[in-house]
């Protein structure tokens, strides 16, 4: 099969002939091969054998059918070579042995090393690179969102101790701020170097901040990360979470092509707040995913149908998959966003050149 680069051309908002997509956190859980794979090895465990973490990487492209792939590891794996100690821990998630909570603590984080602590994640980015007949994206977690598990030690519901960081130690918060900057920069490029084709920054919990405190105490490193990467030709997507809608407005300066939408804005919303700078990626509720079929077609028919007025739209969903997604219905899913948005752009195509 020759090589599908829709999801590439639509991030760069040139013509597709029907829609890409793919699935935040679709390497996974709903799909029982996986499950028997996590019987015996912990995600950790998975990342650190290559061959392995590649084959889990490609399950969901071969099973699903989607326009790209997401390299299979977590937004955690880099924070383990500046120093942090940490387990992801079933039913919880990332849990820190050491959190961070002064300056000294700071100071102690080390910088990156890639090709030292990190060399399993660049192999099985090198494997998928020769295995692959789409678009590997790769990832990195974001500054806040890295933060925020690093200060509070677990998931956290209101960043209490994070905010706290925030307000009382400004400059202990700026600190850490650029050193994870500067960790997200490095590896990042490493991601590209061993061939990675697109790279998304996960900002997950950053929709918890005012946009005011978003703009003084983490946009700054956001342009910073997008501007020192802005050599790569590589399409660069930010992720800006869930209830991210109230920060869009100050993404413009961002050098990145791709922006993530959540479902509580919609797509000609969210491009309007964006001043349709970029392409859009989003942003079908995951919940959805557990209503009847043809409700969950209608729902994707209507982002389809607002994402194509413009060019450069991806569609994904507005958060990521949860254990209980199902691999039939996604699969279906993933054939119905095919046909019906080849359909869609033949017809709007038609209707261009019979108006001239
Ligand atoms: O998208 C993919 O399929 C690729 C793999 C991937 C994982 N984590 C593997 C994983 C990606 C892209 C991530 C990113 C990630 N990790 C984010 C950003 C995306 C988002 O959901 O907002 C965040 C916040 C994390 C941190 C994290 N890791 C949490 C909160 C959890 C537990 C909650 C959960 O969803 O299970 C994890 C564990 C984790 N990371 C699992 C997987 C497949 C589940 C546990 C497992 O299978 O061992």
């Amino acid at each position: 099969m020759s090589y599908n680069d829709r999801f590439i051309r639509a991030s760069m908002k040139e013509h597709v002939d029907r829609v890409p997509v793919w699935y935040m956190r679709q390497a996974g859980r709903y799909d029982p091969e996986y499950r028997k794979i996590k019987e015996k090895y912990s995600l950790l465990e998975i990342c650190k054998q290559p061959e392995l973490a590649a084959e889990v990487t490609l399950m969901p492209v071969r099973k699903l059918g989607v326009d790209a792939a997401i390299l299979y590891s977590d937004i955690m794996n880099p924070v383990a070579s500046i120093g942090i100690d940490f387990d992801i821990v079933a039913n919880i998630g990332p849990v820190i042995h050491n959190p961070i909570r002064s300056a000294a603590d700071v100071e102690r984080l080390k910088p990156i090393d890639v090709e030292g602590d990190l060399g399993h994640v660049i192999e099985t980015i090198r494997i998928l690179d020769r295995e692959l007949d789409v678009p590997l994206i790769t990832f990195a977690g974001a500054p806040f969102t890295i933060a925020s598990y690093l200060i509070e030690g677990r998931p956290s519901k209101n960043y209490l101790s994070t905010k706290e960081m925030m307000y009382s130690e400004p400059k202990v918060w700026h600190e850490l701020m650029r050193k994870l900057g500067d960790m997200v920069i490095t590896y990042l490029r490493a991601h590209v170097a061993a061939g990675g084709k697109a790279f998304q920054l996960f900002d997950s919990w950053v929709g918890a901040l005012a946009p005011a405190d978003f703009k003084r105490f983490v946009l700054p490193t956001i342009e910073r990360i997008f501007d020192e990467l802005s050599d790569l030709p590589q399409p660069k997507i930010y992720f800006p979470g869930v209830s991210s809608g109230e920060l869009l407005p100050e993404l413009h300066n961002l050098k990145a092509n791709v922006i993530g939408l959540d479902w509580r804005v919609s797509i000609p919303e969210g491009r309007r707040r964006l001043d349709h700078k970029f392409a859009v990626q989003g942003n079908l509720d995951p919940t959805i995913l557990t209503a009847p079929m043809s409700v969950i077609e209608s729902y994707a028919a209507e982002i389809i149908d607002q994402g194509i007025t413009d060019p450069g739209f991806i569609f994904n969903l507005g958060h990521g998959l949860f254990p209980e997604a199902s691999l039939e219905k996604l699969a279906e899913l993933t054939a119905f966003i095919h046909t019906y948005s080849e359909k869609a752009i033949k017809a709007q195509n038609k209707g261009a050149t019979s108006n001239v």
